[in-house]
């Protein structure tokens, strides 16, 4: 980095005085784990996303494995996803035996395209896993005929997604079980963390067993009624949690104001691609500022650029079956997916968080701008 230069970091957490307030109940309490927090956090997102129950765990990634044992996939079972995502979208469910099959993405919303999924249905397949890539919603209601059809699991990775509306509802609300994670760059955090939404009470109470070493409602703590994970999460996170939750219409408002900020400095340089607006159907919660330039020679030189300058960036996203361990497992190569494979080579997420100033953002611009 050029010295002189204020850095702009890619991401950070939005973090106040009523997290540290929380926090602080929680530990004066002598209840860190198990605890009421935990029941107050899950409690308070579910009402906020429109679900009857929400299951608070360790992290998006094990909400996602949780839900694929609810699935009951199994060796062999075929699960269609999308190659366009985070590598947790498909581990989730190689964990347990499940087979990738990827189905490419839509080459606007860069989520994945319903028709592909159509054309990848078995008499193997088992579930399909939606993402809601970058906030942007997925093609639910074609998705859900699909996988009502075909007698499918749908799970939806609304990882990236908290506070996106499809058809004027939140995610969350529409029927689907869900995956929330709340890792720092996420639009609310608790360090480390996630949570499953369900419609079903019987997959709640399984959800809870689950991460909670296989104990059962009844039970005492040293009886197993199934295999299980400790999964959880503890009360110091979900008061974090709650605290975000708490002002998760301000930290949505603020994200909506720095990706109008963008639009405005960027539209109108030259091979620089904005993300997708929203419609009718379609409202984006605002998770990573993600743009695409001409080509990945383009790509590199602007990364060149933006190390000297001290803006953060990142190559998001590979696409998950080229990933090395992908690759050898499954010998998945380029060509499979072309949409996926080309919004790879082309993506660049930009610095983006709650708190990001105007100035910064200008910054940003300038040197993208020049870099080009
Ligand atoms: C789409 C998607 N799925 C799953 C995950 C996994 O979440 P976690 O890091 O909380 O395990 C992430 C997180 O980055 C994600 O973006």
């Amino acid at each position: 980095m050029k010295q002189g230069v204020l850095p702009v970091p890619l991401s950070g957490p939005y973090l106040g005085e009523r997290e540290e307030e929380l926090v602080l109940e929680v530990m004066r309490s002598g209840r860190l784990s198990l605890g009421p927090t935990i029941d107050r956090f899950e409690e308070l997102f579910a009402e906020r996303v429109g679900a009857p129950y929400a299951a608070a765990v360790s992290s998006g990634t094990a909400g996602l494995h949780l839900l694929c044992i609810a699935a009951a996939i199994g060796p062999g079972d075929e699960v269609i996803t999308t190659p366009y995502s985070f590598a947790a979208t498909a581990n989730c469910f190689v964990y347990e035996g499940g087979v990738p099959v990827f189905a490419d993405v839509d080459p606007r919303t860069l989520n994945v395209d319903p028709g592909a999924v159509e054309a990848a249905v078995t008499p193997r397949t088992r579930a399909i896993v939606a993402v809601d890539i970058y906030g942007y919603p997925c093609e639910l209601a074609a998705l859900q005929r699909i996988a009502e059809r075909h007698g499918l699991a749908l799970i939806q990775d609304s990882c990236e997604a908290l506070g996106a509306e499809y058809r004027g509802a939140p995610l969350g609300s529409h029927g689907p079980s869900c995956v929330f994670a709340f890792y720092p760059n996420k639009q609310i955090t608790t360090g480390e963390g996630g949570i499953v939404t369900t419609h079903s009470e019987e997959e709640w109470r399984l959800l809870r067993s689950l991460r909670n070493q296989g104990r059962g409602d009844a039970g005492g703590w040293l009886e197993h009624v199934r295999l299980g994970f400790n999964y959880r999460i503890d009360d110091i996170r979900a008061a974090i949690g709650i605290g975000q939750l708490e002002r998760l219409d301000e930290i949505l408002t603020l994200r909506e104001r720095v990706a109008k900020r963008y639009e405005e400095l960027l539209h109108g340089i030259d091979g620089v691609e904005l993300p997708c607006a929203d419609d009718d159907t379609h409202r984006r919660s605002w998770f990573v500022y993600v743009v695409m330039v001409p080509d990945n020679a383009t790509r590199e030189r602007v990364i060149g650029v933006f190390e000297r300058e001290g803006i953060g960036y990142n190559r998001y996203l590979p696409s998950i079956h080229l990933q090395p361990y992908m690759r050898e497992r499954y010998g998945f190569r380029e060509g499979l997916c072309p949409v996926s494979e080309d919004a790879s080579a082309r993506t660049l997420a930009l610095p983006f968080h709650t708190g990001l100033e105007a100035n910064a953002q200008e910054r940003v611009a300038d040197v993208l701008a020049s870099a080009l």
